[in-house]
């Protein structure tokens, strides 16, 4: 499995032979100028919600590659509405089998509200199992109970986990949700995008490391392998 994070939210992974791109918001962020979006490889775009900083891209990366969507109902309703037909909606709770591996799309305590003020349906993230590793994409979120049912019934390798405070968990409760969901590998969203998110990097991997886990702060640009 590759990694490569493109800033603030926005991760692609490479996974059984095909791109996966999770929250595409890169040509609005100053501080990932040097990616081009026209370079980015997806075969499926997964939404968790609809905030810009969530959805950017979606439609200049879908049109370009011919991706289908992944969301909830409503924001792939929205989507289609423009154009982008190719979608695969889902609602809490629900898996589906796609020829990566499966999804469920799982909750969220955050808002959802579309650029256009069109509601964009409840908030969430996405469990991910394949036969290369399975990992939780919190999306925006506050620290819930619910992650530790997550936890308890699904074998999970790793996290991606929002920890730039204010809209969202901060360092200290994405710890606790690490927990809950029982990884030791958590690679951060979320965070320095805005003056309101900005993390001490070296204070947030010291407080995974004490707690016996690793945090990885990548790069803007930057791919690891696992
Ligand atoms: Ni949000
Ligand atoms: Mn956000």
């Amino acid at each position: 499995m590759k990694i490569t994070f493109y800033g603030h939210a926005t991760y692609g992974i490479e996974l059984g032979g095909k791109n996966l791109l999770f929250d595409p918001f890169i040509s609005p962020n100053e501080k990932a100028g040097d990616i081009d979006i026209n370079s980015i490889p997806a075969d499926y775009i997964l939404i968790t919600h609809g905030h810009q900083d969530h959805v950017a891209d979606v439609e200049a990366i879908a049109r370009r590659t011919g991706a289908t969507l992944i969301s909830n109902f409503e924001i792939i309703s929205w989507f289609a509405n423009k154009g982008i037909e190719k979608g695969h909606p889902m609602n809490h709770g629900g898996k589906w089998n796609f020829d990566f591996g499966s999804v469920k799309y799982v909750n969220a305590v955050h808002s959802s509200t579309l650029p256009d003020g069109s509601p964009g349906g409840n908030p969430g993230g996405f469990i991910i199992e394949s036969a290369e590793g399975n990992f939780y994409y919190s999306g925006d979120t506050a620290l819930h109970y619910d992650m530790k049912l997550l936890g308890e019934y699904h074998n999970l390798d790793f996290a991606f986990l929002c920890m730039g405070d204010n809209f969202t968990m901060g360092v200290d409760d994405a710890l606790i949700a690490a927990n809950f969901v029982g990884v030791d590998r958590v690679f951060g969203m979320h965070y320095d995008t805005f003056g309101y998110i900005v993390i001490n990097h070296d204070v947030a991997k010291a407080k995974f490391q004490k707690a016996g886990k690793t945090l990885h702060l990548l790069d803007i640009g930057e791919s690891t392998k696992l």
